[in-house]
């Protein structure tokens, strides 16, 4: 079976194909069908089967005799610590923690927000929510107290897991003090709170908080079978305003996602090691560091560290090679970061890298340059793929396990089963190959995809199916060559991509629009050789503001951080009079990209005044900009 047979029998008979999948799951009660339409405004997966996301992911292997096997090797350069734990040792950790959640009255369907560092306690948390039918909603670590305040006042959580502290090169971050001040600033506030002590940051407790240490010594609980529709976790990503998107993501359809991508996509069996170095706070850290390559009966790899400077651009070798690890998968500016201090990959001298088959990249364009060094210095498969939050694994990709199909660097392949991508137009039309327009998915989406947003159902359909009417408008722009291989071009909202994070130029925009001294304001997101993009923001000041405008600026960037958190990477601001509008007052963001980058070769026809962009060209030549 090829990739193509496969993809085109997943559309032809989407019933058929999934509940073959399906069989790879232990189900409580298997489901009576694939697709079932309860009237919302996209049918659920599995809706009537009754599963448990923690007992597929640990304890049917335990089961199956393979306690003894490694589920999860903690690497941690920054604390200088390894450790090695096993399916069996796993399990009872999660129980245990299940346990102390349930004995202090967690039930299924409640919320437990998580707000900590890549440490396993992260995945373990994750996991006793899963056993217990709670839903989780893992934080990002780099987010800041509002930012945290904002997703406790949408998931509403009963309870809180948090770590003491993170650790980031040079600095300690202490996520406590972060938690006590969003429980302040939200108007919900969670009933407890478990804090897992590191002794490089002890936090202060209050009375509201528990011990991780005594917490787990709670009776260990079993698995609660939930239904195959019942949310299994909220993770929240940035949309075009302020207010983030929580992504439901529903749990049996989940389970059958990921456990046919690890066999299908990155060609993995169990027992093997599969890296993927991301955060848990990313929808990569979901799938790929917790729940697949558990689910698939896998050794995950947790990375508490970076690609360089923990302590050298040797790390990432180093850890393919002491671990064994066959898959290694990051964002492609991770190793942009490691070519830039080791050009000649010197550091990777001496780490055998002879068990490594398949390097693959998502999160943000690989750009062919650095696919390319990574091809060279390692000698392995570059795979680029496509795929979003809101999917939670590949639209788009390269099936190794399945068909390995011909490379073509700069594309991420072809749509994976299930996905029925197509390029529209404006009007909702189809698009000849090779011409550019919105990214589609006719619906259904396939199994493990958002079938919603948290409380947000209207939300829901206007940001993903109103503007194309029987289709998944992906946010992204780009084509379908003659072969069917996807190029994935642009976003066609606000969103940026920095670093592999995603990011909300809205969100930013509200920041630096609630300092006293800026009228009015724009964020753009500008190319960056290691991040891919920037944030640079452009501040009107209001009327009679008579101060230094670099302070003003300097006020604006700590601003952002404060408020969004230091993940933003917000650095750039420059002070101008006027914004570049349309006649409509709209503002002409892409312009001001492409006056920033250079590549400005025609003035939008709607401009009210074209002057104003050439202000913008003076006001950036201020910032260093055009590079180059
Ligand atoms: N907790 C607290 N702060 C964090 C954090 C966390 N979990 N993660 C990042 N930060 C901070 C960093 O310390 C940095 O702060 P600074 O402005 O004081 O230096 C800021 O947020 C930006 O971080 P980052 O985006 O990591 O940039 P960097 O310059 O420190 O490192 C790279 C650049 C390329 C090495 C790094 O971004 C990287 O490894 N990216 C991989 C991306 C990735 O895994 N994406 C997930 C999708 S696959
Ligand atoms: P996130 O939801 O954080 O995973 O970000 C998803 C967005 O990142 C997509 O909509 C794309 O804009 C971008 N993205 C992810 N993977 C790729 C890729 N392989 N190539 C190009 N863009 C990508």
């Amino acid at each position: 079976m090829g990739w193509k047979s496969e993809w085109e029998r997943s559309l032809s008979d989407p019933e058929g194909f999934w509940m073959e999948q399906a069989q790879a799951i232990d189900w409580g009660r298997a489901p009576s069908g694939a697709l079932h339409d309860l009237g919302g405004p996209v049918p659920e997966w599995f809706a009537d089967g009754m599963v448990n996301t923690c007992y597929n992911a640990v304890d049917r292997h335990v089961a199956a005799g393979h306690g003894d096997r490694t589920a999860i090797i903690y690497d941690s350069p920054v604390t200088g610590t390894v450790e090695h734990i096993s399916y069996a040792a796993l399990q009872d950790r999660v129980a245990r923690l299940a346990g102390g959640l349930a004995a202090q009255g967690i039930t299924a369907g409640d919320r437990v927000i998580i707000y900590m560092p890549m440490v396993p306690q992260a995945l373990e948390a994750m996991l006793a929510c899963a056993r217990i039918g709670a839903i989780h909603s893992v934080v990002f670590g780099g987010f800041a107290a509002a930012e945290l305040a904002t997703r406790i006042d949408d998931a509403h959580p009963k309870a809180i897991i948090a770590g003491s502290c993170g650790i980031e090169p040079g600095r300690i971050v202490e996520y406590k003090p972060l938690l006590d001040a969003a429980i302040d600033i939200a108007n919900h506030k969670p009933e407890f709170c478990v804090i897992f002590q590191r002794e490089q940051g002890i936090a202060t407790m209050t009375a509201r908080d528990f011990d991780w240490e005594d917490f787990t010594e709670a009776d260990p609980v079993d698995c609660v079978p939930v239904a195959g529709n019942h949310p299994a976790y909220i993770l929240y990503t940035s949309g075009t305003t302020g207010a983030p998107k929580g992504v439901v993501r529903a749990t049996g359809g989940h389970l059958v996602a990921m456990d046919w991508s690890m066999a299908n996509i990155y060609g993995v069996k169990p027992g093997e090691v599969f890296w993927a170095a991301s955060d848990v706070g990313w929808v990569v850290g979901h799938s790929y560091i917790c729940y697949a390559p558990l689910i698939h009966g896998c050794t995950t790899v947790v990375f508490e560290g970076k690609p360089v400077g923990t302590p050298d651009p040797s790390t990432f070798w180093r850890v393919m090679a002491d671990h064994e690890v066959v898959v290694f998968f990051t964002a492609p500016t991770a190793f942009r970061a490691v070519k830039r201090e080791d050009p000649e990959a010197k550091y990777l001298a001496g780490h055998d890298l002879s068990k490594l088959r398949t390097i693959f990249l998502a999160g943000e364009r690989a750009d062919p340059d650095t696919v390319e060094w990574i091809a060279r210095v390692t000698g392995k498969p570059v795979i680029d793929h496509w795929w979003q939050t809101e999917t939670g694994w590949t639209i788009a990709g390269n099936p190794i396990g399945l068909e390995a199909l011909p490379v073509k660097t700069g594309s991420p392949s072809v749509p994976m089963p299930g996905y029925d991508v197509q390029v529209l137009d404006e009007g909702g039309h189809p698009v000849a190959p090779g011409t550019l327009g919105a990214i589609a998915i006719k619906l259904p989406l396939p199994p493990g995809t958002l079938p919603t947003l948290w409380n947000a159902a209207e939300r829901f359909k206007s940001s993903y199916l109103n503007a194309f009417p029987g289709f998944y408008e992906t946010g992204d722009a780009g084509m379908i060559d003659e072969d069917g291989y996807l190029w994935i071009m642009a976003r066609t909202d606000d969103v940026i991509n920095v670093a592999g994070h995603r990011l909300s130029t809205g969100a930013m925009e509200e920041v630096l629009a609630g300092h006293a001294d800026v009228a009015e304001c724009a964020v753009i997101g500008v190319a960056d050789a290691l991040k891919g993009q920037v944030p640079m923001g452009f501040l009107c000041l209001t009327n009679g503001v008579n101060r230094a405008e670099s302070e003003i600026v300097s006020e604006c960037v700590k601003r952002v951080r404060d408020k969004i958190g230091p993940v933003a990477a917000f650095k750039l601001a420059v002070v101008v009079d006027r914004l570049p509008k349309t006649r409509s007052g709209k503002i002409l963001r892409a312009s001001m990209v492409k006056v920033a980058e250079g590549t400005l070769d025609k003035v939008p026809a709607t401009i009210d005044d074209p002057a104003i962009l050439d202000e913008i060209g003076v006001a950036l030549k201020r910032l260093g900009y055009p590079v180059g």
